[in-house]
């Protein structure tokens, strides 16, 4: 008996597999005539067909994986058989650890594990906590000065900022800032490039040669032996591997540099902006996480971590993740052919009404409350779940909550307008500017 059956699905008995249900093709048809985003088809074929599901853009059937246990058996029990194909990410980030595959990926996922968690991950506590402290000197300013500011613009600076002094050991000045926003429009670029890889890369190589310059130099600044007032970054530890281990060449250094940046900002920055939308709407979560407990008490911390953790249930940055069947399988009593496409979708998992009651309702109790969410691994995975999963989730969760412990007990913003719709590309990030005032500190 397969026990990775998903919750609610009936248990698999061996030897009576069949293909995956398919939405009918007028479904799919009428989504292409709307011009919708993809989202609104992978919730309509999850809603007729299930937690696995087929339906066709092209001649082959994509298999959309929205049932906790099938997400575990993609991601967590046969990654093997699930692979990540990276092409257009590596127009970005080349053969950094986000894309790499088997060996290679391996030794270099290892050398950066050591660094994001226990003692590694502590040794970059003081950047986050002067990255933190950088933004809300900022935003005291706007309050004093009565200045319309975006909030979004704000926590991607803080967010580029956190990650770029734990790598080169330097805070972001305004000329890298500028340049590094090559980061974030090649990222953005991604979906639509042209499929032919010199196409691509002519699209973009305006771009991709400032985000080398920077890096180029930011490798030889480190190599210098320049360590920045609070030691060595990340990169030093790269440049270091380099020395006994040749594949660290300085093409690779750039590579993990450039996926650092681009896997570890964009998708922090969103989260954050999309928790002050909703705190705006739901004004009473944000005075109970701050009455939970003092200032820098583990019960403010705890609080704190349980309104980014029921963010990112609603709005998981990486809201999809493909994988392609490497070879062919039996998934929670279905048939999945070698080569076919599979999307694991976090998103519509985490608003299932049968593991989340009230789905779309903004509620951090969920994540305080025993027995207030449920503990599948599959039911809850903003950041993955199995060997690939997120390399940067301390630093993402340690990232939030100290900036919001600085920031939520001095400032609300008030929002001059906000985006009224997602938008979904690589990440799920707010449709449009959020300009918003503070208030001026009580004399
Ligand atoms: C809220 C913030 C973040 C979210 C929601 C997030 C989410 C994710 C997810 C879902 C994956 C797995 C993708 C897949 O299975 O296809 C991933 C991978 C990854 N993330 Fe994050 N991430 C965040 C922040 C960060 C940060 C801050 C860093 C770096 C400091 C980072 C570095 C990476 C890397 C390097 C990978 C690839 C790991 C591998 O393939 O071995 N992420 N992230």
């Amino acid at each position: 008996m397969d026990t990775e059956a998903g919750l609610g699905s009936p248990p698999h008995v061996p030897g009576t597999e069949r293909p995956v249900p398919e939405a009918e093709p007028g479904l799919v048809a009428r989504w292409q005539a709307g011009g919708g985003q993809l989202v609104e088809l992978l919730s309509q074929v999850r809603e007729r067909i299930g937690g696995v599901a087929a339906f066709r853009l092209g001649p082959n059937p994509t298999v959309l994986v929205t049932d906790p246990g099938a997400v575990q058996h993609v991601l967590a029990r046969h990654p093997d058989r699930y692979v990540k194909r990276s092409h257009r990410a590596r127009l970005l980030v080349g053969d950094g650890v986000l894309s790499a595959t088997g060996e290679a990926w391996q030794r270099q996922r290892r050398l950066l594990q050591s660094q994001f968690t226990g003692t590694g991950m502590r040794r970059y506590d003081r950047r986050i906590t002067e990255a933190a402290r950088t933004t809300a000197e900022r935003w005291e300013s706007y309050a004093r000065t009565g200045q319309t500011f975006d909030v979004g613009q704000e926590m991607h600076r803080f967010a580029l900022d956190a990650i770029w002094r734990s790598l080169t050991g330097h805070s972001l000045d305004d000329g890298t800032e500028r340049e590094l926003a090559a980061v974030s429009a090649v990222g953005a670029a991604l979906p639509t490039l042209p499929a032919d890889v010199t196409d691509a890369e002519a699209a973009v190589a305006a771009d991709l040669a400032r985000i080398d310059a920077v890096a180029l130099r930011a490798i030889e600044a480190a190599r210098g032996g320049e360590a920045g007032p609070d030691g060595p970054g990340l990169l030093h530890i790269l440049i270091d591997a380099g020395t006994e281990r040749p594949e660290y060449t300085d093409r690779l250094i750039r590579d993990e540099l450039v996926t650092l940046l681009a896997a570890g900002h964009e998708t922090t920055a969103t989260t954050l902006t999309w928790l002050h939308l909703l705190l705006d709407r739901h004004p009473t979560a944000r005075e109970q996480a701050l009455a939970a407990g003092e200032a820098g008490s583990a019960q403010r911390r705890e609080a704190i971590r349980a309104l980014v953790h029921e963010t990112l249930r609603l709005y998981p940055s990486a809201w999809v993740l493909p994988r392609h069947a490497a070879e062919d399988d039996t998934l929670a009593g279905y048939t999945v052919k070698a080569g076919t496409d599979v999307l694991v979708c976090p998103y519509l998992t985490h608003r299932d009404p049968e593991l989340w009651p009230d789905p779309e309702h903004f509620d951090p109790r969920r994540f305080t409350a025993p027995g207030g969410r449920p503990t599948h691994p599959g039911a809850y995975f903003p950041f993955g779940i199995g060997p690939r999963a997120c390399l940067g989730l301390q630093f993402a969760l340690r990232e939030s909550t100290v900036l919001l412990e600085h920031l939520l007990p001095a400032h609300t913003p008030a929002f001059a307008a906000t985006p009224a719709r997602a938008r979904y590309g690589i990440t799920v990030r707010p449709d449009g500017p959020s300009p918003a005032t503070l208030k001026p500190p009580l004399a």
